[in-house]
């Protein structure tokens, strides 16, 4: 009797009906028609790699950290990568470049970079998720962005199966923004990212927020783990943590305004922070202006705006999906009613919505 060849089954595993309530930092419920988990690149290959089977995939799901079910329901077949591994490709006295599976968990990734000594990631403690979302919004915090440190994204692409490796440059990488977004967008499944960093002479970033304060207010040297400590500090005392209260991280972008919108807000409120551009336009803080319109600490239901960081949408326990987009669709009516300012998700919204 023949040897049956493999089938995709055998490699990926599959799973019918699944919630994802476990697989999404904001809690919520969502009715997946078809779950299939990758562990391999090949098996991501097997699941992408001819225009039928990418057809059929509704979503390609991470840590589920930086989106949105709109809808209690999705047709079609979920992705979940689940690559695991991370290991040091090349080194010199002063630096070593690593690469992570995409799957990896960010935040032990980035302890595990610390207690090697290494230098680079200690700015992007604590952001929930996984190392194959990082490039993709070019995550950045306390003054350093995803595009500081990436140097390589090797990619399936959909359809074709092929196997493409983008250099730093290749993923223009912009303000919570690159390739991934634009023309790649929905064309590429990340299966593993590398980062440069440095052994010694390592560039410490303490002068965004109130990194600085927090070193200095311990008496503590900056360092990259000293540093790692305290942007793990500041997080814990303004965004929830997504094991206690469900969140999304930062749910709108801040906005970036010309010159003379920014003079007409600051005309209404004095006090507008903006942070000026290299392009002459100006970067508005859409935390202020949500907490000035009067949502922070807003409850409807089990929807809310976080009552330390309005920038952050929450999901007390039971909130629906549809709900939590009610809530941040009013909220972006309002401050559009208020200042004239367009505020836009930051994070994805799976399920439609716009
Ligand atoms: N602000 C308020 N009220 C608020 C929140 C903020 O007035 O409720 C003001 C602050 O006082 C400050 C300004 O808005 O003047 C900026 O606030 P903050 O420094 O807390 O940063 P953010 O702009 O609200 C951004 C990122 C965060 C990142 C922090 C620190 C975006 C969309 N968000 O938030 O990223 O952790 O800076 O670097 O760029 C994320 O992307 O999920 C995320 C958490």
């Amino acid at each position: 009797m023949p040897i049956p060849e493999p089938s995709v089954e055998m490699a990926l595993h599959e799973a019918l009906s699944v919630d994802l309530k476990p697989f999404n930092t904001f809690g919520l419920s969502c009715i997946a028609e078809r779950v299939l988990t990758a562990t391999a690149e090949d098996d991501v290959r097997d699941a992408v790699g001819t225009v039928a089977a990418n057809e059929a995939l509704s979503l390609v799901l991470g840590g589920g950290s930086n989106l949105l079910f709109t809808q209690e329901r999705l047709t079609g077949t979920v992705l979940h990568i689940n690559l695991l591994g991370k290991h040091v490709v090349s080194e010199t006295d002063d630096a070593v470049v690593v690469e992570a599976a995409a799957g990896e968990p960010w935040h032990p990734f980035v302890l595990w970079t610390l207690e090697n000594g290494w230098g680079g990631l200690e700015n992007l403690s604590l952001i929930p998720g996984n190392v194959g979302t990082t490039p993709v919004q070019n995550v950045g915090a306390y003054g350093v962005e995803t595009k500081d440190v990436c140097t390589e994204v090797r990619f399936v692409e959909r359809g074709t199966g092929a196997v493409h490796t983008f250099s730093a440059a290749d993923c223009a990488f912009g303000y919570r923004d690159s390739v991934f977004k634009g023309p790649w967008r929905n064309r590429a499944v990340i299966t593993a990212v590398r980062f440069h960093l440095t052994k010694r002479n390592h560039t410490l970033k303490t002068h965004y927020g109130s990194v600085d304060a927090e070193l200095e207010a311990a008496g503590i040297q900056p360092s990259p783990q000293s540093i790692s400590d305290a942007v793990v500090r500041i997080r814990r005392s303004k965004l929830p943590d997504p094991a206690e209260l469900g969140n999304s991280g930062s749910f709108f972008k801040n906005p970036t305004v010309s010159a003379e919108e920014y003079a007409r807000l600051r005309a209404l409120k004095s006090d507008a922070p903006g942070y000026p551009q290299a392009d002459g336009r100006v970067k508005l803080a859409a935390g202020w202006l949500i907490e000035q319109a009067g949502w922070k600490g807003y409850r409807r239901g089990d929807a809310g705006v976080h009552a330390k960081q309005a920038l952050v949408l929450v999901n007390y326990g039971r909130a629906t999906g549809p709900e939590i987009w009610q809530l941040a669709q009013d909220v972006v009516a309002d401050v559009h009613a208020k200042f004239g300012v367009s505020l836009e998700p930051e994070v994805n919204l799976v399920g439609g919505g716009l």
